[in-house]
């Protein structure tokens, strides 16, 4: 596990890095998304659908659990959950949404940690935290996905961004 902490002073700059994981993002991926309210959640979420070349605008799933984004030939690519609501993960199993980790879509997960025990091993795992504009964002990620990490972080350090290297 790779475990990178950053910081971000704009929703702009929250929205770009979702933009550049979004460019290298695969059907299958699940990225996790945690903090508190207003943390920039679905901000991230948002530049993540544009990197993704999806065009719809992205809105807070709270009042349904899970929106999906198709692409411009009617594809679902994203699934964006926002389990907020749910009290429980049984919940999550009921509903039968684990399936959707079963699906051709990258998945963005805000408030993951009431599913913990149904989320895939292989994750992207986001933790933002702070007040005012600055936000301290900590990525976790396994091994996996480290080339395409890089390749994001590379992306971001043009635009500013720096990235600490926390991994034990
Ligand atoms: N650096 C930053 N990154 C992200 N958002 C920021 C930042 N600075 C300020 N903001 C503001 O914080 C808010 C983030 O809202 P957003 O809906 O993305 O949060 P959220 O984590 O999805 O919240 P919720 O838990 O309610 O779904 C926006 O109003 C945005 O303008
Ligand atoms: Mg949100």
């Amino acid at each position: 596990m790779t475990v990178w902490n950053t910081v971000s002073t704009s929703v702009e700059m929250t929205e770009k890095l979702g933009e550049a994981l979004g460019k290298v993002a695969e059907p299958g991926n699940v990225i996790t998304l945690d903090g508190d309210l207003g943390a920039g959640k679905t901000a991230f979420t948002r530049g993540l659908a544009r990197g993704m070349g999806l065009r719809s605008r992205v809105t807070s799933p709270t009042f349904t659990i899970v929106n999906e984004y198709n692409d411009e030939n009617g594809v679902p690519r994203l699934f964006h959950f926002d389990t907020y609501r749910l009290s429980c993960v049984d919940d999550f199993y009921d509903a039968g949404l684990d399936e959707y980790f079963e699906r051709d879509g990258v998945c963005a997960i805000e408030w993951s940690s009431v599913i913990e025990e149904a989320l895939p091993q292989e994750r992207i795992a986001l933790a933002i935290s702070g007040t005012g504009d600055e936000r301290t964002i900590q990525i976790s990620f396994p091994e996996a996905f480290l080339p395409k990490m890089e390749e994001v972080k590379g992306k971001m350090e043009k635009e500013g961004m720096c990235f600490e290297n926390i991994s034990l």
